[in-house]
């Protein structure tokens, strides 16, 4: 596949996938999902990968969905468009790891939904967000509606969708949406060091999340155990009980 939208390059067992459409702002277009399906499906492949790093080429993380071809959708399509974002963020939040935006600009309407998919934002000082369907007579298409209040609370949410107001990267810190600020040339390396977490985490946190609470204790239980039969955890607590670093 040639892609033309995405960008991507694994170091260190972290895959980088840079948005890169730096004139029309990174909005998303058919184009664009078409290539980040195909790509996250090839990245859950490397059994190697520890981590996913999300972030976008000049001004924008993502200006959302792309106006101009909406402009010319009717019902059917637009539906088909909103479908199509769902299932490829959704493909986001479930991915075997870890998946972090980091967020160097714009990230509005569709590209707020994306940084809201990943499990963690780490932004820029430079980093500005906003849900501002509703001044387009739009609302949000690709969960948007739902995840958001789901990640920050529903009085934030409610606010940033009807407002459509667009709040910085220090304000989206405080109500919870992002996790972290950084100067804008460390925010990959901060990125990077927040990857660096193992996969099984994100499956107890989203799994758990939608069971019961005892049900929940019970995976994270059994999950538990699990690792207890991966070098990767015994070779963690080795490195810890003689005084050095894990060799991973
Ligand atoms: N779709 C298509 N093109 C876009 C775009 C978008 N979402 N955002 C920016 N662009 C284009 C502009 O049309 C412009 O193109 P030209 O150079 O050909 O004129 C180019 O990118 C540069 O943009 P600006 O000149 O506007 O740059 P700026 O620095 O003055 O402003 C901005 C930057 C504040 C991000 C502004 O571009 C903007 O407000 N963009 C739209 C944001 C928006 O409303 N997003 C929500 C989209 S709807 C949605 O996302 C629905 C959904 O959930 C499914």
């Amino acid at each position: 596949m040639d892609y033309q939208i995405l960008k991507s390059n694994t170091k260190q067992q972290t895959a980088f996938i840079t948005i890169s459409r730096p004139k029309a702002m990174n909005a998303l277009n058919a184009a664009f999902f078409e290539e980040m399906d195909l790509l996250l499906d090839d990245l859950a492949d490397n059994k190697e990968l520890r981590a996913v790093v999300i972030t976008g080429e000049g001004k924008a993380f993502a200006a959302g969905a792309d106006i101009a071809e909406m402009s010319e959708m009717y019902a059917r399509q637009g539906e088909a468009f909103s479908n199509t974002g769902q299932k490829v963020f959704n493909k986001i939040v479930a991915f075997p790891v870890p998946v972090i935006a980091a967020v160097n600009g714009y990230a509005l309407g569709g590209g707020c939904e994306l940084a809201t998919a990943c499990d963690i934002r780490i932004a820029s000082t430079k980093a500005m967000f906003g849900q501002p369907e509703a001044g387009l007579g739009l609302i949000p298409g690709y969960s948007g509606t739902q995840r958001l209040p789901r990640t920050i609370g529903k009085a934030d949410a409610a606010y940033l969708l009807f407002t459509g107001e667009t709040i910085t990267a220090d304000e989206a810190l405080r109500i919870g949406l992002v996790q972290k600020v950084v100067e804008a040339d460390s925010l990959l390396e901060e990125a990077t060091k927040v990857a660096e977490t193992i996969k099984t985490l994100k499956k107890t946190l989203n799994e758990g999340m939608q069971m019961p609470f005892d049900e929940a204790e019970s995976l994270e239980s059994s999950l538990f155990g699990s690792l207890f039969e991966t070098a990767e955890t015994r070779e963690g607590m080795e490195a810890f009980l003689n005084k050095r670093k894990p060799n991973w």
